[in-house]
C-alpha cells in the first residue's frame, strides 16, 4: 500500500541528527518502516526456526512477476522480518531472477542511485551476464573464496560466515540464489539472526557498540582474482560509490533496517577488519568476540537442506550466511543475484 511507503521527499534532506553514517547520494527513499499487507498469507508457508527463516511450497516466482507489486513488497517485508525466505521447486530463469530482484528492492525503497551488484571478481562477458554470479563447486575449488582454500588460514568450516559485500560502500540489500545442481548429500547452507544476535548483548553493550564504526576490506580478492584470471572490475559496481580496486569501506557496526527499522549488529568474520575509534588493542580483542556470537549462537541459526531448484532470498542488512564444503569433488552449481541497497546508517534513539 502506497500510504505505508512515504518517500523522502526534498525538503527533509537537511541532516538529521539521530542519523549515523549513510551517505545522501545512497539513502533509503522510506522514512518509515513497511507493513506487511498479508497478501502471502494463502500460500503454505511454515517458519523454519523462531528466530529465522521461512519456507514457502506453492508459491512461484513466475507468478509473483505476473501479480504485482502488493505481493512482491509484501515478500520483501517477510524476508527483511524472517532473515530468509525459502521458495522451493522454482521454474525460473536467471533474467527472471533478476527481474524479481530489482522490483523487490524498488518496491522496498532503494536509493534510485542503487541497481543489481556486479561482483568485483566476476569474469567480463560471463555467459548469463554481469549481474548473475555462478556459484559453482569447481571455481570454488580453483579460486578457494571466502574459505581461503589456497591460502595459510583457517580451514574452519566457521570462517566462511558472512555478509554479502560489506567491502563496498554500498553493499546489498537483498540477494537470492538458485541451486540447481546438487550433490547426493551436503552443500547445506546456513543463515544467522543478526537481529536476534544484537538483541541478545546487554544495553550497555548496545549503546556503546552504536557510537563504533568498522572498517570492511576484501584486499584478499586481488589474490583470488589473479589464481582466477580475471582483472578486480573496477568500473561501476551496481552504485556509482561502488568502483576502482581499493575494495574497502567503512560502516556503523550497529545497522538499521530500513525496511523493519530494526538494529542489526553489521561486522563479519569475512571482511570486517578493524574497529573504530578504538585502539588497535582494543579492536583486537572485541572484534573476535562480536563475530564469535555468530557461530556460537546456533538458536539464532537455520541451516538449509537443498533440494534441487529451490531459491533463497535474503536480506543482506540483518542476517550472515555460510556455506558448508562437504560433498568433496561432486557438482553443485547455482546462481545467484545480488542488489544494492541504501548505504548503511543506524537511526539511533528507537
Ligand atoms: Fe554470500
Amino acid at each position: 500500500m502506497p500510504s505505508v511507503k512515504r518517500v523522502r521527499e526534498d525538503h527533509e534532506d537537511e541532516v538529521d541528527s539521530n542519523i549515523f553514517g549513510g551517505h545522501e547520494s545512497a539513502r533509503s527513499q522510506l522514512t518509515e518502516p513497511l507493513v506487511y499487507q498479508g497478501t502471502l498469507d494463502r500460500f503454505k508457508h511454515q517458519d523454519l526456526t523462531p528466530a529465522i527463516g521461512r519456507e514457502y511450497e506453492g508459491l512461484q516466482v513466475t507468478d509473483l512477476l505476473k501479480w504485482g507489486d502488493e505481493m512482491i513488497r509484501d515478500l520483501a517485508v517477510t524476508i527483511s522480518e524472517r532473515g530468509v525466505v525459502f521458495l522451493r521447486d522454482q521454474d525460473v530463469t536467471p533474467t527472471q531472477m533478476k527481474d524479481l530482484m530489482l522490483r523487490i528492492t524498488e518496491l522496498s525503497g532503494s536509493p534510485s542511485s542503487s541497481g543489481l551488484h556486479v561482483h568485483p571478481l566476476t569474469e567480463e562477458g560471463s555467459e548469463l551476464g554481469d549481474q548473475i554470479s555462478v556459484i559453482s563447486s569447481s571455481k570454488q575449488a580453483k579460486g578457494g573464496g571466502l574459505t581461503h582454500q589456497q591460502s595459510d588460514a583457517s580451514r574452519l568450516a566457521s570462517a566462511g560466515w558472512h555478509t554479502d559485500i560489506s567491502f563496498e560502500p554500498v553493499p546489498s540489500d537483498y540477494a537470492m540464489l538458485k541451486i540447481h545442481t546438487l550433490p547426493p548429500t551436503g552443500g547445506d547452507t546456513l543463515w544467522a539472526s543478526g537481529y536476534e544476535i544484537y538483541n541478545r548483548l546487554s544495553p550497555a553493550m548496545q549503546e556503546f557498540l552504536q557510537t563504533l564504526t568498522a572498517t570492511h576490506d576484501a584486499s584478499f580478492f586481488h589474490d583470488e582474482a589473479r589464481r582466477l584470471g580475471n582483472p578486480i572490475r573496477s568500473g561501476i559496481r551496481g552504485n556509482p560509490l561502488n568502483q576502482g580496486t581499493t575494495l574497502k569501506a567503512t560502516h556503523p557496526v550497529v545497522r538499521t533496517n530500513p525496511v523493519t527499522h530494526k538494529k542489526s549488529l553489521y561486522v563479519n568474520k569475512a571482511f570486517t577488519k578493524r574497529l573504530h575509534p578504538l585502539s588497535f588493542d582494543e579492536s583486537s580483542l572485541l572484534l573476535p568476540y562480536l563475530t564469535s556470537l555468530v557461530p556460537n549462537s546456533h538458536d539464532a541459526h537455520v541451516r538449509f537442506k537443498w533440494r534441487a531448484n529451490d531459491l533463497a532470498i535474503w536480506d543482506n542488512r540483518c542476517t550472515w550466511h555460510c556455506a558448508t564444503y562437504d560433498y568433496g569433488g561432486e557438482a553443485r552449481t547455482g546462481d545467484r543475484v545480488c542488489s544494492l541497497g541504501e548505504a548503511p546508517f543506524l537511526r539511533r534513539g528507537e
